[in-house]
């Protein structure tokens, strides 16, 4: 593996890899001195046109916790506003020695088209409403430390906005490489125009579905990507979003005993999630930020260190 650019770079025993390795990292995170020196020596680049707290600082700590050196591309202190494109900014920064870039893009392709123009290893940190595969590698590894066993027949339904949502497309097929059975829950305005190719079953109706799901995975009304339209051309209003879509009190008591719920963040609280269930027993949305850093550790890992079980790696 060259880069990572989207989850179909990865067939279900990479995919399995990535996450094995990344349970030796999650050991690793917990130490007292949580580093190792597995990538002393390299360089790692985040190369973000957009804003992140959790993607861009967890990279930059995985990076860090495997003693590689850092560079952060701060697009808003860049000479970018002085009109530099993508391809001699990308070349500028691989020119200072960098042997990995993380990029994230609000158009769909960039990192691909990093990826073609340098020689660093490329990780798609989310570009527009294309993937955002390191997410959907969190996801899985979250679901998968959480229940101690596999994926297959589990019943995943991904709720809201999956038109605008790289999250979704990325999960969707992470999800169903590892067996896991995945509904769309949204009306019809917030699905994509095409869903052919997509491993997934349909529904507009969230109640219709609630009680047969063991996952209920809410997505982020895009406040920033449906602005301009105006929310009333793809729903009438959050109100009425949250009334019918959104994971209320009293919907989440209709879930099955101990089913899980699970959001990206950043999350709209009382919008597609209640205040009480972000913060409830069901919810793994800590989980998935903290297995954030050890998950990119396994990507960087596997990428510049070589594709073994980091088994061994000493602590400094
Ligand atoms: N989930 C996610 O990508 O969050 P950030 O935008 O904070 O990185």
């Amino acid at each position: 593996m060259k880069h990572l650019l989207e989850i179909g770079d990865l067939d279900r025993t990479e995919l399995e890899g990535v996450l094995d390795t990344a349970e030796h990292f999650v050991e690793v995170t917990q130490r007292e001195i949580a580093k190792v020196p597995a990538l002393r020596g390299r360089t790692v680049a985040t190369v973000f046109y957009e804003d992140s707290t959790r993607t861009r600082l967890s990279f930059e700590g995985a990076a860090k916790r495997l003693s590689a050196d850092t560079l952060t591309f701060s697009l808003k202190a860049s000479s970018v506003s002085k009109g530099e494109s993508l391809r001699d900014t990308a070349k500028t920064i691989e020119a200072m020695g960098v042997d990995a870039m993380v990029v994230r893009h609000p158009s769909a392709g960039a990192p691909h088209r990093v990826a073609s123009w340098v020689d660093a290893a490329v990780i798609n940190a989310g570009d527009g409403w294309h993937e955002h595969p390191t997410q959907a590698l969190v996801d899985v590894f979250t679901l998968r430390s959480h229940r101690g066993r596999g994926l297959d027949g589990l019943r995943v339904g991904i709720v809201g906005d999956v038109k605008h949502s790289r999250v979704a497309r990325s999960n969707t097929l992470a999800l169903a490489l590892l067996g896991a059975r995945v509904t769309l829950i949204a009306p019809p305005t917030l699905l994509p125009p095409s869903l052919e190719g997509w491993p997934v079953q349909v529904s507009h109706d969230l109640d219709a579905v609630l009680s047969e799901l063991d996952v209920v995975y809410l997505l982020r009304i895009q406040r920033e990507r449906i602005s301009g339209r105006g929310p009333g051309e793809l729903f009438p209003s959050l109100r009425e979003y949250t009334a019918r879509w959104g994971l209320t009190a009293e919907r989440a008591a209709r879930l099955a005993p101990d089913a899980l719920v699970m959001h990206p963040g950043p999350m709209n609280r009382g919008v597609e999630i209640a205040h009480g269930i972000a913060d409830g027993p069901a919810s793994l949305v800590t989980e998935q930020v903290a297995n954030g850093v050890a998950v990119r550790m396994a990507v960087l890992y596997r990428l510049l260190g070589g594709g073994g079980e980091p088994a061994g790696v000493p602590t400094e």
